[in-house]
């Protein structure tokens, strides 16, 4: 294992984009976002060239399409970046400060690894973090022996308006957590490529360990078997929708409601004892009785999303030094920890499965969470009315 260079604080970040397609290296959209003036970046590479002090110097693609797709539109901005064919060359020909992954969801882990291995120790990730839990677990075990950070686009947990959803419910305003319902549905309803979104939102909210699972998977998936069964996300019919219900340490228990046969609307809504918090497409709206019934009040967002930017920057911070990151390796090994533990639900016709622990895989709890959550106002001002026994997880050394 190749040790880390040191980092220079007068040196731009070198680094390198693996997997140059719709999100690796896709332009900013046309038009002009309302705060940004231009395209909010949504790809790593429009995201990369939106921070100051970075560099793009390598990239890697294993369709030549996609490389001289990239030099097209990215080789004006980076006219020193190298194109590979595959990430080993990249890592063997240059040591990259940060090293981004967004290459097909079942094909993460090794990049991550070897990139690593080669001495880089950013690491941005696309989600799911990998589709295997021995793979997560290797994951996690080698980000804590090298001090590698890892952070994994699930891009909820960087919006403005679930940051102001988290907000709320820290402050207590409806009580403790006892309920997270969500909906979603629609023919991307797929377990790995999608759901797991709304599986990690689960995990921020309920800012616990997840501890048991039942699952129930689309019909036609119902032998849909113990591994991924898909090629990469990109094909809906080989991924099932599933309703989901996970239980979390303490009291909260999470539903997800996802088949292929409902209405895609997404939908999240956390219920305590004294009210709800409730994200869609109306924006974000707090429901309590106020002793004459109940009553609504919008939640001010008091920022505005700038999509995989404030991701990456956020891993930056992690540069000279400890920094929590929003969207760590080990939050996102509890997302493929409780589809590991769906899979094993449904091919056991639907029944309970405990999710275990390695010993070096720890929660991300409500005061780690207090703190990542930028300031901004709780919008309080802006009142309107209107088992199975446990399943044996490969241990972590
Ligand atoms: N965070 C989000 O909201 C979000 C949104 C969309 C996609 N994603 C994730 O991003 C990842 C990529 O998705 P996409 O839509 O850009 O896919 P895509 O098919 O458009 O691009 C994938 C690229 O990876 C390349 N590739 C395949 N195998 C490779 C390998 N071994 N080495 C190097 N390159 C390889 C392909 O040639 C292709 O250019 C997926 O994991 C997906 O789930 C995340």
């Amino acid at each position: 294992m190749t040790p880390p260079p040191k980092p220079n604080r007068q040196e731009p970040v070198r680094a390198a984009i693996v997997g140059l397609g719709a999100m690796g290296a896709s332009q900013p959209p046309h038009g002009r976002h309302r705060a940004t003036e231009s395209g909010l970046p949504q790809s790593h590479a429009s995201a990369l060239a939106a921070i100051g002090g970075v560099e793009v110097v390598a990239v890697a693609d294993v369709s030549a399409d996609a490389r001289n797709r990239f030099l097209d539109t990215w080789g004006g901005r980076w006219p020193n970046v190298r194109t590979f064919a595959d990430h080993r060359e990249l890592l063997a020909h240059v040591t990259p400060d940060l090293v981004t992954v967004a290459t097909p969801d079942h094909l993460h882990r090794s990049i991550i690894v070897d990139s690593i291995d080669a001495g880089s120790r950013l690491i941005f990730a696309e989600k799911p973090l990998v589709t295997d839990l021995v793979e997560a677990n290797d994951i996690v075990a080698l980000a804590a022996v090298t001090g590698a950070s890892i952070q994994v686009n699930y891009t909820r947990r960087f919006r403005p308006e679930f940051q102001a959803a988290q907000r709320e419910l820290q402050s207590g305003s409806i009580g403790p957590l006892s309920q997270i319902v969500m909906r979603n549905g629609g023919p991307r309803a797929m377990l790995f490529r999608n759901t797991s979104h709304f599986v990690d939102l689960a995990c921020y909210f309920a800012a616990s360990r997840p501890e048991w699972v039942v699952a129930d998977f689309d019909e036609g998936f119902e032998r849909y078997g113990r591994t991924y069964g898909a090629e990469g996300g990109a094909d809906p019919a080989l991924e099932p929708g599933s309703n989901l219900y996970i239980a979390f340490e303490g009291a909260a228990r999470a539903f997800i409601c996802d088949r292929k046969s409902a209405y895609r609307e997404q939908t999240v809504s956390l219920i305590g004892d004294a009210g709800s918090i409730t994200l869609s497409s109306a924006g974000v709206v707090m429901t309590f009785d106020d002793g004459d019934g109940p009553v609504q009040r919008p939640i001010t967002i008091g920022s505005i999303n700038l999509g995989v930017q404030v991701a990456i920057e956020d891993l930056l911070r992690a540069r000279f030094g400890t920094w929590d990151l929003t969207s760590p390796a080990k939050e996102a090994w509890k997302s493929v920890a409780i589809i590991d533990a769906a899979l094993a639900s449904q091919a056991e016709g639907n029944s309970r499965v405990a999710i275990s622990y390695p010993s070096n895989v720890g929660m991300q709890g409500r005061r780690r969470i207090r703190a990542s959550l930028s300031s901004g106002s709780s919008g309080r001002s802006s009142v309107s009315l209107t088992d199975r026994t446990a399943r044996t997880t490969p241990k972590v050394q």
